[in-house]
């Protein structure tokens, strides 16, 4: 599998720490920096360019890691670089939560684990998106109701009541967030309650994310996905620490204590992580 080509903008720490975080994910050509000159060529091994237009071979993606994001997206927008290819990883929302998910995604594919990716309980695809451009060459199954949360899934922990459902109004549309896919021919969508909407589906899976908030469904997903995910590879179940999902964190002990896992938490992501080995 062919790694995207990318180009950091901005050499400083940041822009060195975010190319270790994401060096088996992308190929990390080189870096922009106007301080690069004749004796600054180079950083950690990694070419450094004055300017975009320096850069000796195509790229698909340039993400900036600089200060003043817009200021510079405007400028490469008005130097005729597609809006697309300007990656922001500033996620201002969940920022924790992407870091970590790239952490995960950069082993997995340093130890090239095989299988699909999907994310369970989507929404408009705001960390699908992500996951979809990290694995641009495999199958991500993205699943939701589309339609919110599921009167099936209410018990004395979560009443659901009407109050609650149309201010945690998550009723997103499948065409919508396959639009905002970076390869939506890579995506499935599987629109309806989980785990019904698995129709007998089987795959093998290297990363899988869930995020659906309540404790049937998340139990579902771990059952479902724990036993199909390839060694190496990672579960990252979100809202563990949520104050306003307590029985996420119930459904990832639960889970744990039945089989005896091994989970860790990661309480700035607000994620517990199951691994394979
Ligand atoms: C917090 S949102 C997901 C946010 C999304 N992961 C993101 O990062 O933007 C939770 C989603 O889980 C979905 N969901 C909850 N219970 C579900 C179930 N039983 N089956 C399918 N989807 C479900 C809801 O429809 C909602 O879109």
């Amino acid at each position: 599998m062919d790694k995207r080509k990318v180009v950091i903008h901005g050499a400083d720490i940041y822009g060195e720490k975010l190319a270790k975080r994401i060096e088996y994910i992308f190929d990390v050509v080189g870096f922009i920096d106007r301080r690069a000159s004749e004796k600054n060529r180079e950083k950690n091994n990694i070419p450094l360019y004055k300017d975009y237009e320096d850069v000796p071979e195509k790229v698909d993606f340039i993400i900036l890691a600089i200060p003043d994001f817009n200021g510079q997206q405007r400028e490469y927008v008005k130097r005729g670089v597609p809006f697309e290819k300007i990656l922001d990883f500033r996620h201002p929302y969940d920022y924790e939560k992407h870091i970590l998910h790239q952490c995960l995604v950069n082993e997995v594919m340093r130890r090239k684990v095989p299988g699909a990716v999907a994310e369970l309980g989507v929404d408009y695809g705001d960390t699908a998106k992500y996951i979809n451009l990290y694995f641009p060459d495999r199958t991500c199954y993205l699943f939701d109701t589309f339609s919110g949360f599921d009167q099936r899934d209410k018990d004395e922990s979560q009443a659901l009541t009407p109050e609650f459902l149309e201010f945690y109004n998550f009723r997103s549309n499948a065409e919508r967030v396959l639009d905002r896919m970076f390869y939506p021919e890579k995506c499935v969508v599987k629109a309806g309650y989980f785990p019904e909407s698995l129709n007998g589906m089987e795959d093998e899976f290297a990363f899988v994310h869930i995020d659906c908030d309540l404790y049937k469904p998340i139990l579902a997903g771990l059952e479902y996905f724990y036993p199909r995910l390839n060694k190496g590879g990672y579960i990252a179940v979100h809202d563990f620490y949520n104050i306003l999902y307590p029985q996420a964190k119930e459904a990832v002990r639960e889970f744990a204590d039945k089989y005896n896992l091994a989970y860790v938490t990661d309480f700035f992501s607000d994620s517990a992580i199951f691994s394979k080995d």
